[in-house]
């Protein structure tokens, strides 16, 4: 029998070395490297049982034939069904990561009992026991849900192969070991070889895989980013704790559009699909505050109006502050900047704090529009009206750019009841008629300041 061999695997890409370094040489990360303990033997007979079969042949693409099956719909959660481009595509392996606690097997079980389809849990984390108490308290509906309590890949590949499954749930990629590898389950090579082995079966039996992975304290999935090439689907499921919201959110999608967002909120039965997140993320009730409006964004597919807050008070300390909370610091100054060079408003001896409402981060950069107008507001402590809404991106001279699908927006500024909706002026169609919201076009910032603060 041959002897087990050592080698160097990067914690952060993967990468395998025969010696330790610092620094991999691959990521140029320090410190990254693992020792492990590699059994040749079980390698090596793989690798000559792989020679022995003669694998797929090649097909000629008119030849080959068409699916018919199509997407599995989702019951009850339509946010899901959107997040992963319109259901769930047989054969896809759909990986789910999000820090500890924030809810991801809660909405693994809960989709487990809500499809009319035969599925199978496999734990690694909880017992039986304790997926049953966490089952009562979502649903009454858990007869088509099989339990597996078990860390070892070729078991639970076993068991799969018997009971066959429509759906299959893995919780979670750290915990799954293959007795290939003497490596430690949440070892790279594990977590590498796992995943690989489960993508082998979805491929191969049209059955739908989804794994549950952690991150780390930066916010990346454990394990190397090699994990994100294998798999089909990466949904990122984030939130605040302390918030009752989570926000899932498509990061690589083969099979749709990866700016999508699924909004969830947190109950004591489960997380509940939120359909309607506008209402939610605007604060009731009618007093008009300072350093707050309502910017409509697009997020994927979706318009959501969202409330900007901002606050700007005088300097305490030497170096002023810029804060933000879900928008990007770096945009933040340069708003400031041309706030300063085109209106005359002065930042410099303030302090300035911007908070997107409900932990959201947006990335449309119609927001600018709001994030301007919440930050003169609070400046010169006049409230906006909160009836007014903000679609409009800010360029570098000043000038309000137009942003994309701006029928959309204003349709959802009219329904939930908004009087007014500023606008750019360089829209050149797409401004829908016969509404009741009236729709205000501008060109500079210079305008909006006559707008809503004269
Ligand atoms: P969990 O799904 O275990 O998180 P993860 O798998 O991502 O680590 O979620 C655990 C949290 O959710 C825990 O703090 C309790 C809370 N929770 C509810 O508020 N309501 C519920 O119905 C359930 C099942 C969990
Ligand atoms: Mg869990």
């Amino acid at each position: 029998m041959s002897k087990p061999r050592l080698q160097y695997v990067c914690t952060n890409c993967g990468t395998a070395l025969t010696r330790w370094e610092g620094k991999c040489p691959s990521c140029k990360q320090w410190d990254t490297l693992e020792e492990q303990l590699v059994n040749k033997q079980s390698t090596t007979s793989s690798k000559s049982q792989l020679l022995k079969t003669s694998g797929n042949m090649p097909v000629r693409l008119d030849q080959i034939k068409e699916r018919q099956h199509s997407r599995i719909a989702i019951p009850n959660d339509g946010e899901l069904e959107r997040v992963l481009g319109g259901g769930i595509v047989p054969g896809a392996i759909t990986l789910i990561g999000g820090q500890p606690g924030i809810g991801k097997s809660t909405l693994m079980l809960q989709v487990a009992c809500q499809l009319p389809l035969k599925v199978l849990y496999v734990s690694g984390e909880e017992s039986a026991y304790q997926i049953k108490m966490r089952a009562t308290r979502i649903t009454k509906k858990t007869d088509n849900c099989l339990i597996l309590c078990e860390t070892q890949l070729e078991k639970i590949l076993h068991h799969v192969a018997e009971q066959k499954p429509d759906i299959l749930l893995i919780d979670s990629i750290q915990t799954i070991q293959s007795i290939k590898l003497d490596s430690p389950a949440g070892s790279v090579s594990q977590i590498r070889e796992c995943t690989f082995e489960l993508q082998q079966y979805a491929k191969q039996s049209d059955i739908p895989v989804f794994i549950i992975g952690h991150i780390t304290k930066d916010g990346s999935l454990a394990g190397p980013k090699l994990l994100e090439h294998i798999v089909d689907v990466v949904l990122q499921f984030e939130g605040d704790r302390n918030y009752v919201y989570r926000i899932l959110r498509t990061i690589k999608n083969r099979f749709g559009s990866t700016d999508e967002i699924g909004i969830y909120e947190m109950e004591s039965f489960g997380l509940r699909p939120v359909t309607n997140p506008s209402e939610l993320l605007i604060s009731p009730g009618d007093e008009h505050l300072s350093g707050t409006s309502i910017a409509s964004t697009i997020e994927g597919v979706r318009p959501l109006l969202i409330e900007t807050q901002a606050l700007v008070t005088p300097l305490v300390y030497g170096q002023p502050q810029r804060s933000a909370t879900g928008f990007d610091n770096r945009r933040l100054n340069m708003l400031l900047a041309v706030l300063e060079k085109k209106c005359n408003l002065y930042f410099s001896q303030q302090d300035v704090f911007l908070n997107i409402a409900g932990g959201i981060k947006v990335s449309d950069p119609a927001i600018d529009l709001s994030i301007v107008s919440s930050l003169i507001s609070s400046l010169h402590d006049i409230p906006i009206d909160k009836k007014i809404c903000l679609a409009g991106e800010i360029g570098l001279s000043g000038e309000v750019r137009a942003v994309n699908r701006i029928d959309q927006r204003i349709h959802e500024a009219d329904r939930l009841g908004f009087n007014q909706i500023i606008i750019s002026k360089y829209h050149k169609k797409g401004i829908p008629k016969d509404l009741n919201i009236q729709v205000k076009m501008i060109g500079k910032i210079s305008e909006l300041l006559e707008i809503l603060f004269t």
